[in-house]
């Protein structure tokens, strides 16, 4: 098998991260049926993996004050994993009423983006965690962990791997399941991801680590194979590329899901995603979101099957 030769994975898990990252940065604010309906159509399409709200502050970020009722409408499969952001036990209680499947913690590797973000420092930001973690455990949820800025920071510039990597493990040391490592602003560059990946892998198993990239610069999925290469095998990606972050100023969506689909399906790795139900939400939901539909590879793939 190709996939085998250039020393890729035969399966990558992909965590459609739309619903939450995508949208918390789209300038419209979507009405609940809209957001139920996107996340039924992913569901659909054969993403595993979905991350349909957060529970953080409304003020500081309106786009997912109604991510109960979001919850309250989806169709839930069984095979599938429903998942939400939650920053502290407030949004703990709210996840846990909502019968999130898994939740996700998010620390950075940069202090100015903890207080911008989640206005507190980087370890007060991991104290934090602790009693999430715990509540967690003892309702049987598995935990996600994020770390924000793991190329560069917005507002402090280039990040050390040794940092992250310290930063990853105490993550996975607390009871995270997966360390999902965020290019926030999207600035890394292909080498950069192979001593990235290298540095971190030495304190968290491979196996452990997903790899987060936001397309700012184009470089997204070149940043994906590479650390494919390099052993990882869980993805977070955003259909129709929605999205960006609200503390990083500038910086785009997510790698369109459906670009990592094609990629992916080409290359002979299993993802048991149908490209073209996913291209059809990613189309439907650009327009709904009144922009241009992002995906290249959802573009083109929808104008081949119209002939
Ligand atoms: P805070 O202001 O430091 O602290 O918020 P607080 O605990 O004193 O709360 C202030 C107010 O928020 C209070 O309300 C609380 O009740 C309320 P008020 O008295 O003013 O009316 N509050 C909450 N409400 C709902 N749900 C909650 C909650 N907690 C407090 N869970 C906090 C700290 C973290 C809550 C806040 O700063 C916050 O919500 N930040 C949002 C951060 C966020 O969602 N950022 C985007 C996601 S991260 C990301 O995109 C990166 C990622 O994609 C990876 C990557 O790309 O790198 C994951
Ligand atoms: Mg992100």
């Amino acid at each position: 098998m190709v996939h085998a030769v250039l020393n890729l994975p035969a399966r990558v898990k992909i965590v459609e991260v739309g619903p939450r990252d995508g949208l918390q940065n789209e300038a419209t604010i979507l009405d609940v049926p809209v957001k139920v309906e996107l996340v039924n159509r992913l569901s659909e399409s054969g993403i595993g993996f979905i991350e349909v709200g957060a529970f953080v502050s409304p003020k500081k970020i309106p786009q997912m004050a109604n991510s109960s009722a979001v919850f309250q409408g989806i169709q839930r499969k069984a095979n599938i994993c429903y998942s939400a952001l939650v920053p502290n036990t407030v949004g703990f209680e709210a996840a846990l009423a909502s019968k999130v499947n898994e939740i996700a913690v998010f620390a950075a590797a940069s202090e100015t983006f903890s207080q911008r973000n989640i206005n507190c420092s980087i370890d007060e930001s991991f104290d934090r965690f602790l009693p999430v973690i715990t509540a967690a455990k003892q309702a049987n949820i598995p935990v996600r962990g994020y770390l924000s800025c793991v190329l560069g920071c917005p507002y402090e510039g280039k990040v050390e791997a040794e940092k992250v990597a310290i930063l990853a493990s105490r993550l996975f040391n607390m009871g995270c399941h997966e360390v999902s490592l965020g290019d926030t602003i999207g600035v890394g560059v292909a080498t950069e991801t192979v001593l990235l990946i290298d540095t971190v892998s030495k304190h968290v198993p491979i196996g452990k680590l997903a790899v987060h990239f936001h397309d700012t610069y184009g470089q997204a999925l070149a940043n994906i194979i590479t650390a494919l290469q390099k052993g990882i095998s869980i993805v977070d990606s955003s259909v129709a590329g929605l999205g960006g972050c609200p503390y990083a100023v500038g910086a785009s969506g997510n790698i369109a899901t459906e670009d990592v689909v094609y990629a992916l399906n080409k290359m002979g790795i299993k993802t048991d995603v149908d490209l073209e139900k996913l291209s059809r939400a990613g189309m439907w939901i650009s327009q709904i979101c009144k922009k241009n539909y992002q995906s290249k590879a959802g573009q083109a793939f929808l104008a081949k099957i119209k002939k």
